[in-house]
């Protein structure tokens, strides 16, 4: 603690100094506010070109082999990639879930607060034009979504992590198949029933990374140049974009759109 020693308080010590309580706790907090979003921006820029080379399976199988042999020779970069996804989900998962609502209280509080915010216009008289009118909370809303869609990314991330990780370094135990991906295991595997969990973790991975993008630069660099409207712009842009783009190569590696660019 640094003293302040004025005439008014004499012994009285500074709460601001670098030794200080409130100090350590700010420092700690900020430490904890850059591994979370961090490791959420190397999952974002992950996420971007793992759909994009994902979605080449609406250029047909061959395009889609092409990019997996590129990806795996001359240089292992699948391999180095998974690894390091792998590692950057867990310190992710564990870093960003200090903010999830640990005890049932809380999460029934959470809940309460999302049905309030659904229904917050209508409990008010008031002219929409207006420009005190009560608004839905975009921000608190985005949250409580990014939340929801974190666990179910979780959940299913993690099985699709575990699959694609013995999938590449193994034969999976089937005599006669090569390590590594290709379309024609890709498909096979969607189409044969594992659309519906990856219909649900694009959907919530793309919600969980957009909102995520969002926050992080409402954070860190709104009120700059950079103002908040510029970042619902660009979030918009995220969610549709990939919303799109994810949703026709599930329905491509389902079967139906496969090749259906060429
Ligand atoms: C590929 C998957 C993932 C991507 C692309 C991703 C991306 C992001 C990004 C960019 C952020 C913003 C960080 C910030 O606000 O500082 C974030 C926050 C968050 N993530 Fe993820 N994440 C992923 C997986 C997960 C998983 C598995 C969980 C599991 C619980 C999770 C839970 C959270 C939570 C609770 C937050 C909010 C933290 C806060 O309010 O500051 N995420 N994520």
């Amino acid at each position: 603690m640094t003293p302040l020693d004025t005439e008014l308080y004499p012994d009285a010590a500074s709460r601001h100094g670098k030794t200080s309580e409130a100090y350590q706790i700010a420092r700690k907090a900020l430490r904890d506010e850059w591994i979370s979003g961090l490791t959420g921006a190397v999952l974002a820029a992950f996420i971007w070109f793992h759909l994009l080379f994902e979605s080449s399976i609406l250029f047909g199988r061959s395009v889609y082999d092409r990019l997996a042999l590129l990806l795996e020779h001359p240089l292992p970069l699948a391999h180095i990639t998974l690894i390091v996804v792998g590692i950057v989900f867990f310190v992710h998962f564990i870093w960003a879930s200090r903010k999830i609502p640990g005890k049932l209280r809380e999460r029934k509080k959470m809940l309460e607060l999302g049905v309030s915010i659904k229904q917050a216009a209508g409990r008010w008289e008031q002219d929409t034009k207006s420009d005190i009118s009560l608004r839905k909370h975009f921000e608190t809303s985005l949250w409580i979504w990014q939340v929801r869609t974190g666990m179910a990314v979780l959940a299913a991330g993690a099985f699709h992590l575990i699959l694609i990780t013995w999938n590449v370094f193994t034969d999976m135990g089937i005599v006669g198949q090569n390590p590594g991906i290709s379309a024609d295991i890709a498909v096979s595997r969607v189409a044969s029933g594992l659309w519906i969990l990856y219909a649900v973790l694009m959907a919530a991975v793309v919600f969980h990374m957009a909102i995520g993008v969002y926050r992080l630069l409402v954070k860190w660099f709104a009120d700059t140049w950079f103002v908040r409207k510029y970042a619902r712009v660009f979030y918009h842009f995220l969610l549709w974009f990939f919303l799109i783009l994810g949703t026709a190569t599930t329905i491509g590696l389902a079967g139906p759109w496969e090749g259906i660019l060429v």
